[in-house]
């Protein structure tokens, strides 16, 4: 087994020797009230032998995260007819941007920007009877931990300033790609987003990801086929318009959330999950960037 405490502990080191230039969130004022100085790395080896280093253990809000999870649940639910209402494209756009989408329209250029999450909700909310409910299932289940909650505050917060969201829903109706009602939609929506979780638990979250289908229980929840696509979407599209520099400076696929966290893995080996809610101008951690592209680069391991 390769020991990473080393490159844990000096990445530890590093982030808290440079300046965090990274600002919260306050687009979701509840985001705003996150003591910026957190940072936790926790690095699950898949073999039940984790190392961690700061903050791992403080449950924050996953935000886009959760994007990757719905998507894995709506695939199961309805397979690749998932693909007739998006495209897995990147879209070279912040996560939040409509222009596309009326130039296509309505169909969003992948599941991850808000655009094709939204639509993801609206599957959900179309398949399952209690979605709310059972998507959280869902995530306790592959997470092995009941305790996993959604954050009402946040979800609120979010309600009450998702003018973009709100816009976004309402366009993808008016091209008759969302079946449900915009409220109903975004109530689940700004839930999934509100999802709080440790780098640890988000780390037992992404397990499946790393070790084809099967949850940290060696239950199979997904074919190999579609983690094979799901990790390929979180390389292309998991950073908006810096996934081309995550793939560059990090090389994993990955995803990030305006809570400050970011999910990264390397099939067969790892997950690695750092929170630092200091956000880049592209609204990705700022120093989590740094610490992983440091991870990869002092261990040899990513997917080049
Ligand atoms: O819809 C939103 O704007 C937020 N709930 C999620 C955005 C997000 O996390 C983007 N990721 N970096």
């Amino acid at each position: 087994m390769q020991d990473y405490r080393v490159s844990l502990e000096e990445i530890h080191t590093y982030v808290k020797n440079i300046e965090d230039t990274g600002k919260v969130a306050s687009y979701i004022p509840e985001l705003a009230n996150v003591n910026k100085a957190h940072f936790g790395i926790y690095l699950n080896n898949l073999k039940g032998e984790d190392q961690h280093i700061g903050d791992y253990n403080i449950p924050f809000s996953v935000q886009s995260i959760s994007k990757v999870l719905t998507l894995s649940k709506a695939l199961q639910l309805i397979g690749t007819d998932v693909w007739k209402r998006m495209d897995v494209e990147p879209s070279g756009d912040p996560f939040n941007h409509l222009s596309l989408l009326e130039l296509e329209e309505g169909i969003p250029r992948n599941p991850l920007i808000n655009a094709g999450a939204i639509v993801i909700a609206d599957i959900l909310v179309s398949e399952l009877k209690d979605p709310k409910n059972e998507f959280l299932q869902f995530v306790r289940d592959i997470t092995n931990d009941q305790t996993i909650a959604f954050n009402e505050k946040v979800a609120l917060s979010e309600k009450n300033t998702g003018f973009v969201n709100y816009a976004t829903a309402n366009l993808l109706k008016s091209f008759g790609n969302l079946k449900n009602d915009v409220e109903t939609v975004l109530d689940f929506y700004f839930h999934q987003c509100a999802l709080e979780m440790t780098c640890k638990q988000l780390s037992n979250a992404f397990y499946l990801f790393a070790n084809r289908g099967n949850c940290m229980r060696d239950v199979a929840h997904l074919s190999l086929t579609q983690v094979k696509r799901i990790n390929a979407i979180m390389l292309t599209c998991g950073f908006y318009d810096e996934a081309g520099e995550f793939a560059f400076e990090v090389g994993l696929p990955g995803k990030s959330g305006v809570g400050g966290g970011i999910v990264a893995l390397l099939p067969n080996e790892f997950v690695i999950v750092t929170w630092s809610p200091g956000l880049n101008p592209k609204g990705n951690s700022y120093l989590g960037m740094q610490a992983l592209e440091q991870f990869t680069t002092k261990t040899g391991k990513s997917i080049f």
